[in-house]
């Protein structure tokens, strides 16, 4: 049998090669997202300081301190006595056990620590706890 160009046999033929070119496109395509995702997440992981520091919303706002120290007289105090530390220890000084930027110390409240100190995430909602946060920076020495 003489074969003509565009004769049905060739046309199915091209068909099928351009439906096979779209579906490799397709799959270099999520092959290049997944590694340029697995890429950034283990970036991200190796270089921390990258990531921009979370601060505290709350800094010098009068009205959020009020409430951060009624937020911190009814469940922090117990321990933290009026920041100055009791069973806990002195929020007001420069010394930091567990990190002391807004970010680290924000971990701390809504962690817990393993030497007593109780997590918060689950009673106070995050807004709350930065509002604590400007409180205890309104208190440092
Ligand atoms: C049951 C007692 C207790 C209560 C209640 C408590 N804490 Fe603590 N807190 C501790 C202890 C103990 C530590 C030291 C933990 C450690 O070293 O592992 C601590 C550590 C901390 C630290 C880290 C201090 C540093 O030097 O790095 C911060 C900040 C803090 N508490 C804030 C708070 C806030 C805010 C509240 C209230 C929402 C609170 N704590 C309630 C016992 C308490």
């Amino acid at each position: 049998m003489k074969r003509t160009a565009g004769s049905g046999h060739d046309r199915a033929q091209k068909q099928r090669a351009r439906i096979s070119s779209v579906m490799f496109g397709v799959m270099i395509a999520s092959i290049l997202v997944t590694y340029a995702h697995i890429g950034g997440t283990i970036w991200a992981g190796n270089e921390p300081r990258a990531k921009p520091e979370v601060t505290c919303p709350y800094m010098g706002d009068a009205a959020a301190i009020a409430e951060g120290k009624k937020l911190f007289d009814r469940n922090c105090a117990e321990c933290h006595g009026d920041g100055t530390g009791g069973s806990g220890p002195d929020l007001t000084d420069n010394e930091w056990l567990c990190g002391g930027s807004d970010a680290q110390i924000f971990a701390t409240v809504s962690n817990g620590r393993p030497g007593g100190m109780p997590s918060w995430s689950s009673d106070l909602k995050d807004d709350e706890i930065w509002k604590i946060i400007a409180f205890i920076r309104s208190l440092k020495k």
